[in-house]
């Protein structure tokens, strides 16, 4: 089978592909034939080491001085090809996640039968189980746990038609809020049919305020630009945050009544399930955004490096039907 490699800190170019025996799954795991993996703002970043100022140095003692000591892939959809002793049948379609340790960019892939791995729901396709928990955890997560968005209440999702500002917009939606949104221009149709009432270039600049929930997907607008349209009582919330940011808001949340939020949500099989939830309520579908096959696992990384794609962007693999002998 087809394994994806991190060789080194740097550009697409870095990834490799190893030939290896499809691995044998030991007690308590199933053996999944991978169908499609999302690459993933997060892959790109595990990649290139490019992280907001003051966390790459953290980001390296965690996971490798010289190169990504981890594995691409940190979500995948696909069957069961051997369920072991689980209640999962051979053929069953699931979904699921490796995490950031990563592993899902392979052909096959053995995993606990109890860990994050749940049966993907009909009508959803492969391509967008695998795009299903990136984005749509984390706006669930900020939105819900973090900010307690509230029926009635207006979100301004800046950066609204990414994997996580996509989901942030259904979900804020869903909730009950009134939703704003900004949007380079080729992505305002697309604001709109996600859920945003008003969208705006954020190159020119937000909608009007008050907002009582801002979301900032990249950061950009951060705590300047947010001050003047928070609402009194307003809830910040920074995605993407650089060490300072974070460091001021775990040491002086609250300001002028309002309340800065940064952080990393849990990626737990309790938050899969309650995401899961949502889509069944109507609340969330993922975008899928542009998909590659396998082989172009390099390209997909390129693309995912420009923090401007619509949705998110699945890799495909390609399997003959049988499942082969296991190591
Ligand atoms: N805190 C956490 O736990 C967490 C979890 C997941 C992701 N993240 C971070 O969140 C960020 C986004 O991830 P993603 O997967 O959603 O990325 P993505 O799919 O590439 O989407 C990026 C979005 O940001 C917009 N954007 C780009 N430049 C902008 C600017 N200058 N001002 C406003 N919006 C801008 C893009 O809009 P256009 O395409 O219209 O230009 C697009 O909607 C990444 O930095 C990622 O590392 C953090």
């Amino acid at each position: 089978m087809k394994v994806a490699r991190y060789t080194t800190y740097g550009g697409p170019e870095t990834i490799a592909f190893d030939d290896a025996p499809v691995p044998r799954p030991l007690d308590g795991q199933v053996l999944v034939r991978v169908r499609a993996a999302p690459v993933t703002a997060g892959d790109a970043r595990l990649r290139s080491g490019v992280v907001p100022r003051g966390l790459g140095v953290l980001m390296r003692l965690a996971i490798g001085l010289r190169r990504p000591r981890v594995a691409p892939g940190w979500a995948f959809a696909g069957e069961i090809a051997d369920p072991g002793t689980s209640s999962f049948r051979q053929g069953q379609r699931v979904f699921g996640l490796t995490g950031f340790k990563g592993g899902a960019h392979r052909d096959w892939l053995t995993l606990p039968a109890d860990g994050r791995l749940l049966p993907l729901r009909k009508g959803l396709s492969f391509e967008q189980g695998a795009a299903f928990f990136f984005g749509g955890l984390t706006a669930a997560e900020f939105l819900i746990d973090r900010a307690g968005l509230a029926p009635g209440e207006r979100l301004l999702v800046c950066g609204a038609t990414g994997a996580v500002g996509g989901a942030a917009v259904q979900i804020g939606r869903h909730l009950g809020a009134r939703v704003a949104a900004t949007a380079s221009p080729a992505n305002h149709d697309l604001a709109r049919q996600l859920g945003a009432t008003v969208v705006t270039d954020y190159r020119i600049g937000p909608p009007e305020g008050p907002f009582d929930v801002i979301l900032d997907v990249m950061g950009k607008l951060g705590w300047p630009g947010a001050r003047p349209l928070l609402a009194p009582k307003g809830r910040l919330i920074l995605i993407t945050a650089d060490l300072a940011q974070m460091l001021g808001s775990a040491l002086h949340p609250r300001r002028d009544g309002r309340r800065v939020i940064t952080g990393t949500n849990a990626d737990t099989l309790s938050a899969m399930q309650r995401l899961v939830d949502l889509h069944l309520a109507g609340g969330y579908t993922p975008r899928v955004g542009p998909v590659l096959p396998f082989a172009d696992l390099a390209r997909a990384h390129g693309l995912a490096d420009s923090f401007h794609k619509p949705g998110n962007i699945v890799v495909v693999m390609q399997h003959d039907g049988s499942i082969p002998e296991t190591a």
